[in-house]
């Protein structure tokens, strides 16, 4: 089965990467040093400035936009900060709104505004999955942000641009990596993080049964298991890493095969053995909370979550952990794709002032204050080399950024991808919640051949 790679956001990276080598390759991740300069770093670091502001503040000083924005970790912190500045430089006003945390709910609520065509929002972060779905209702960004958008990677440029249109501009990207606690590898006897699953699952028994003598919290592995969009993420990277597929490859559905239904029984047999038996209701933050108050030997999450862990108000585990590719199981390491862009309601009264924020929170220095303050994946390459840059986020070092990247299936599924990764979160869950894949991988094979059909 062909493995779908979003070629060009790796070649960025490994653009990035092959300029940063000699920087990233100066010690581990870990080492306290990296992390209490990462930290400060995000201390002193300023919302940049916005260019242009005089012009912008004649034009539109006055106007008042909404922005539906991150929830997730510092990122709400981070978008109320970005606004304040853009205010300030351009007498815009920017009503920031949390977006609900799940991608999938977030869809549901976006897709309800669009559909009574109400102007209660002006822009909104789009999950990378979605703009051929919202393509109808989002502005043309071409004729005003083209040039810039020259700058990002070309690779997600083409995917927000349908039909000829650039709907939405790239906020930061996303990929799925492994967070593992270097102290308790070392307690344990261990030199190295799993290459497999199944060392995964062997590593995090043994150092569960020896930390839970002294914290009943405490587990081996933790990860987004909910019924939600971040399952189908995580599933999609088991699925990959296990030769298994991608559900759907080459337009064919794929989800249904003898790989897939063992990988997954293997993940199924680890709940509440390795993993908290509530992980199945967990999202991303559930999964962050765990692991940065010191639960859990093994996470896997966004880079985002980096920040998170080095920040000493949050974090219980400064300079304890570090970040990998993902384990396999037989076949090859991979992340998910992910990622968000930034989109304006072609229903908004502001347009243009909406296209000027958008203009701002996708520049490269926005990008630059993003990346060091709340580790997101910079889509500007020069960002992503940018020295500062690289220090504050290890998963741009070579040997991380350069996993192969899959992606879900949302070319295949265009309009419906909402409703098909639902049929497939909603039956993994099931696994994990103890009915047989083989009892459930039908149904979610036959109901993404009637979406396709
Ligand atoms: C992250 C990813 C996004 C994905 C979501 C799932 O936010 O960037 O693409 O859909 O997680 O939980």
């Amino acid at each position: 089965m062909k493995i779908r790679i979003v070629v060009l956001a790796t070649a960025a990276l490994l653009v990035a990467v092959a300029l940063s080598m000699n920087v990233a390759s100066a010690g581990t991740a870990a080492s306290s040093a990296t992390a209490s300069s990462a930290t400060s770093a995000a201390k002193a670091y300023p919302a940049p400035k916005v260019p242009r502001a005089a012009a912008l503040k004649k034009q539109y000083g006055g106007e008042s936009i909404t922005f539906i924005g991150d929830s997730v970790g510092g990122s709400h912190a981070r978008d109320v900060a970005l606004a304040k500045q853009f205010t300030k430089d351009t007498g815009i006003k920017v009503k920031v709104v949390p977006h609900p945390a799940a991608s999938d709910a977030s869809y549901s609520q976006l897709a309800r505004v669009f559909s009574s065509k109400s102007s209660s929002f002006d822009v909104a972060m789009i999950d990378v999955v979605w703009p051929g779905a919202f393509a109808p209702y989002l502005v043309d960004l071409k004729p005003k942000l083209g040039k810039e958008a020259k700058q990002h990677a070309q690779g997600i440029i083409r995917n927000d641009t349908i039909d000829g249109k650039l709907v939405a501009m790239p906020w930061f990207g996303d990929f799925g990596i492994l967070y593992y606690r270097t102290d308790l590898l070392r307690k344990y006897g261990y030199t190295a993080p799993p290459k497999t699953w199944n060392q995964l699952f062997a590593m995090a028994k043994k150092i569960q049964d020896g930390e839970q003598a002294s914290n009943d919290k405490f587990y081996g592995f933790v990860f987004q298991g909910n019924s939600y969009e971040g399952l189908t993420c995580d599933a999609l990277e088991w699925y990959q890493s296990a030769g298994a597929g991608g559900f759907i490859d080459n337009g064919k559905v794929t989800i249904n095969n003898p790989k897939g239904a063992r990988i997954l029984t293997q993940f199924a047999n680890q709940i509440g053995k390795v993993t908290p038996r509530d992980v199945t209701t967990y999202q991303e933050g559930e999964a962050h909370t765990a692991f940065v108050e010191g639960n859990a030997a093994f996470m896997r999450n966004w880079p985002y979550a980096y920040s998170i862990g080095q920040d000493p108000k949050s974090s219980k585990i400064v300079g304890k952990f570090s970040v990998t590719v993902l384990p396999h199981a037989g076949g090859k390491s991979v992340g998910t794709v992910g990622g968000w862009q930034l989109a304006v309601n072609k229903y908004s009264k502001h347009v243009d002032a909406s296209i000027e924020f958008v203009r701002y929170m996708t520049s490269a220095p926005v990008q630059k204050f993003n990346a060091i303050t709340n580790t997101n994946v910079p889509t500007i390459p020069a960002v992503a080399r940018d020295k500062a840059v690289v220090k504050a986020n290890p998963y741009l070092k070579p040997e991380i950024a350069s996993v192969l990247r899959v992606t879900r299936p949302a070319r295949d599924l265009k309009t419906h991808y909402n409703e098909g990764s639902k049929a497939i979160y909603q039956g993994i869950n099931q696994i994990l919640n103890g009915r047989s894949a083989n009892s459930v991988l039908p149904g979610i094979q036959s109901k993404l051949n009637r979406i396709l059909r």
